[in-house]
């Protein structure tokens, strides 16, 4: 192409050379497709379903296929073999921790555990006054066999899906869920032995909640020292599990509390989790960083730039901060895309393929629509199981969500949220 065009000549343009795929609704995908081909259009078309019903129609599709089942007995670090699992789970319990935050207890359907990695969410769907809202819980429990399973749901103020976990949710129930999703995990080997940092602000402890239990029980050589921000002594989620944990495995956890508004005689640290309280901490620990140690931090936005800032001052390598962000939809900013249909150019396992994005629809919803076998997860923006490399074009995505700024500089998108502005060109890497 590049050739032509030193030689003054236009290239054919590549949408000329697009074979759309062949329309499902005029061919028997069962009898022309091999049987793995089928299976796929079958899970495609259960996630258009699923998609289009459930998010925009409100309604629940029926199932097309069976999806995989995870296997009793779950341990840790064996993946779910599908990322996009929707599927009804049980309510099997629930125990409010806090006044404010309750830890629902799950298994699959048939009663088997479910399962996950260390750090990792489920993307949860519940209809509330008629309207079907999705939003990202954190596996808080341990990722160890018969430990039993949960996500814990703290309440935000005007959290439409919070306050109604809070408030109605019961044994017995069932959860609509995707996942579970995310790379904020870590794989424990046993021959480790590590020294992590963790820095939580609120509900930010429910993933590092998960993720040490699991690494300390492995690791029997590793130790975690956790800085653990609240607003009051009462509203440590976890309070008491930790600190069984912290007599259990002596200085091999060590767990500073900040309260914002501590009880009288309180010795821990004050105020809230800012760059001078944290870089105090930090020294009032003897936390000196070697180059070895591995930190992860979950909480709202201003401390998690604290915590960048503070690690920033102490030269630690981004490649050694792990971070979860938590992004209240209540909070984005939409994408609208350009108000008309735009084709994208979906460049895939070595071919191309040209998917025409109606005003409103996501790539994501456009590209499965018409048949592709596209990677995703969550489907809100959370997971990074949907990024794609931009090619050309102009994509707007919902904000924020999950991708770091070095991979926006470097061209990655979300196709979940994204929507195209003009024509534009993709990359499915790794198909
Ligand atoms: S599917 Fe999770 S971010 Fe897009």
């Amino acid at each position: 192409m590049l050739l032509d065009r030193t030689g003054g000549k236009n290239p054919t343009p590549i949408v000329d050379n697009l074979t759309p795929p062949t329309p499902l609704d005029e061919v028997d995908p069962l009898v022309l497709l091999p049987r793995r081909l089928a299976d796929k259009v079958r899970a495609a078309r259960r996630d258009v379903a699923m998609l289009g019903s459930r998010l925009i129609l409100g309604k629940t599709p029926a199932p097309l296929i069976e999806r995989p089942r995870p296997v009793p007995g779950a341990v840790v670090s064996r993946a779910r073999k599908t990322p996009d699992m929707a599927r009804t789970i049980k309510v099997v319990d629930v125990v409010h921790e806090t006044a404010d935050a309750v830890s629902i207890y799950l298994t699959e359907k048939d009663g088997s555990p479910i399962e996950f990695k260390p750090g990792q969410f489920l993307s949860v769907d519940v209809t509330v006054d008629g309207e079907t809202l999705r939003r990202a819980y954190s596996l808080a429990s341990a990722c160890l066999p018969g430990v039993p399973v949960h996500i814990t749901v703290k309440r935000i103020a005007d959290g439409r899906v919070s306050s109604h976990l809070n408030d109605t949710i019961e044994p017995g129930d069932t959860l609509f869920v995707l996942g579970p999703s995310g790379n904020f995990t870590i794989e424990p080997r046993a021959v480790n032995e590590r020294h992590f940092v963790m820095l939580a602000g609120g509900s930010g402890i429910t993933p590092i909640m998960s993720l040490l239990e699991t690494v300390l029980h492995h690791e029997k050589r590793s130790k975690v020292t956790l800085i653990y921000g609240n607003r009051g002594w009462d509203d440590i989620i976890f309070r008491e599990r930790l600190a069984r944990l912290t007599e259990e495995l002596g200085d091999r956890l060590v767990i500073a509390h900040v309260l914002e508004q501590p009880p009288q005689g309180w010795s821990g640290g004050t105020g809230l989790l800012s760059e001078d309280v944290l870089a105090e901490q930090l020294n009032a620990l003897g936390i000196e960083d070697d180059g070895m140690l591995r930190y992860f931090i979950c909480g709202p936005t201003p401390m998690m730039d604290a915590a960048h800032a503070v690690l920033g001052q102490r030269d630690v390598a981004g490649s050694r901060i792990a971070e979860e962000r938590f992004t209240h939809p209540e909070d984005r900013h939409g994408s609208v895309g350009s108000g008309k249909m735009e084709l994208v150019v979906i460049s895939k396992g070595g071919s191309d393929h040209g998917v025409q994005v109606a005003p409103g629809q996501t790539i994501l919803e456009a590209a499965l629509a018409a048949g592709l076998d596209m990677p995703f997860s969550c489907a809100m923006g959370g997971c990074g199981s949907c990024r794609v490399r931009q090619r050309d074009g102009e994509v707007q995505m919902e904000e924020p969500n999950c991708l770091s700024r070095s991979e926006k500089e470097q061209g990655y998108i979300l196709t979940c949220v994204g929507r195209p502005l003009a024509q534009t060109r993709i990359e499915v890497e790794g198909s």
